[in-house]
C-alpha cells in the first residue's frame, strides 16, 4: 500500500473532468496537490474546490502548463519544486480527443494530438523521474484509455496516442521493476466529462457535419451517460494506493478489456460494427 496522505502529487489536466476530480480526491485523502492545466482559470477553480475538501496540512497549488511544450514543463517543474519541495507521484492525465478516419485526419491534426496526449505524458514522466527516484515510494501514472487497449474506427489519432502511452508506460514499468517507483497505465471507459464539448470547440471532430442542436445533444448525452468523474477518480486513486500497474476504470471498460483479452477478433469486429 502507498497511502496518499502527506504525499505530494502532480495532476495534469486539473481544470476539468477526471483531472479536477483527481485533484479534489487527492486533497480529500490528505495529499498536497500541484494541479496544472493550459486553462489556468479552470485550474484555479479546482484549487478552490480542492481546498474546501482537503485534510491535514495539504497544500494545493494551481499552475498554467501546456503539456505539449518541454519549456512549459521545465518552468512548471521548477515552480512545483520551489513551492512543494518534493513530489511523490505524477498523474499524466491531460488530453484531448479527436474523431476522424485515417484518410480525413490531416498530418497537422495527428501531430497535435500526439504532441498533447503522447509527448505531454513523455515530458511529464521524464521531467519528474529524477525527484521520484529520491523518494521512499513513488508513482508515475499515465492516463491512456480503453482505446489504448483495442482499436476503434474513426479514432485513428486518438487511438494511436493512447496505444503509444500504454507502450511507453509498459516499457517504463519493466525498466523500474523492483524499484521504489510504481508505474501504472490507466484505462478509463466512458466517463461523463466535457471532453467531447472541448473537441467540438477545437474542431477535433472531422468528417461529420453536425448542426449546433445536434452538437449540444451529443455533448449533453456524453456527459450524462458516462461514469461520473468522481467515481473514476476514486477507482484510479484506490488502484494507485494498492500499487496496481494497470487500472481499468468503469464497468464498460472492465467488460471490454476482458472480452478483448478472451476473444480479440470477435470483440474488436463487433465493437467496430456498432459504430456508424
Ligand atoms: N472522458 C472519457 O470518456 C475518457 C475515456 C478514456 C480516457 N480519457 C482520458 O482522460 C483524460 C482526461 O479527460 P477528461 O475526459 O477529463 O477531459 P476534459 O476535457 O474534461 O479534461 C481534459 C483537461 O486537459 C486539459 N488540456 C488539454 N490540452 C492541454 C494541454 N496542452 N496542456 C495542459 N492541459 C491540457 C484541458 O484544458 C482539460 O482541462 C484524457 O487524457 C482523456 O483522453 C477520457
Amino acid at each position: 500500500m502507498m497511502k496518499l496522505v502527506a504525499k505530494t502529487i502532480v495532476v495534469t489536466g486539473g481544470a476539468s473532468g477526471i483531472g479536477r476530480a483527481l485533484a479534489i480526491e487527492c486533497a480529500r485523502r490528505g495529499a498536497s496537490v500541484a494541479l496544472a492545466d493550459v486553462d489556468l482559470e479552470g485550474a484555479l477553480e479546482t484549487k478552490v474546490l480542492a481546498e474546501s475538501k482537503k485534510r491535514g496540512g495539504a497544500e494545493i497549488t494551481a499552475h498554467r502548463l501546456d503539456v505539449s511544450s518541454l519549456e512549459s514543463w521545465q518552468s512548471f517543474r521548477d515552480a512545483v519544486m520551489s513551492e512543494h519541495g518534493t513530489v511523490d507521484g505524477i498523474i499524466n492525465n491531460a488530453g484531448v480527443t479527436f474523431t476522424g478516419t485515417v484518410e480525413n485526419t490531416d498530418y497537422d491534426q495527428l501531430e497535435r494530438v500526439m504532441s498533447i496526449n503522447f509527448m505531454g505524458m513523455v515530458y511529464g514522466t521524464k521531467e519528474f523521474l529524477p525527484v521520484l527516484k529520491t523518494r521512499p515510494e513513488a508513482f508515475v501514472a499515465n492516463v491512456s484509455s480503453v482505446f489504448g487497449l483495442f482499436p476503434m474506427k474513426n479514432q485513428s489519432a486518438y487511438c494511436s496516442s493512447k496505444f503509444a502511452i500504454r507502450g511507453f508506460t509498459e516499457v517504463l514499468a519493466q525498466e523500474l521493476k523492483s524499484t521504489n517507483i510504481t508505474v501504472a497505465s490507466i484505462h478509463p471507459g466512458h466517463i461523463g466529462t466535457d471532453i467531447l464539448k472541448s473537441a467540438l470547440k477545437q474542431g477535433n471532430i472531422v468528417g461529420v457535419e453536425l448542426s449546433s442542436r445536434e452538437q449540444e445533444g451529443y455533448v449533453r448525452a456524453f456527459k450524462a451517460m458516462g461514469l461520473s468523474p468522481d467515481r473514476a477518480a476514486t477507482t484510479i486513486l484506490n488502484g494507485l494506493e494498492k500499487k496496481k500497474s494497470k487500472i481499468v476504470v468503469g464497468r464498460d471498460a472492465v467488460r471490454g478489456e476482458l472480452l478483448n483479452r478472451l476473444f480479440p477478433r470477435f470483440f474488436v469486429d463487433s465493437a467496430n460494427r456498432a459504430v456508424p
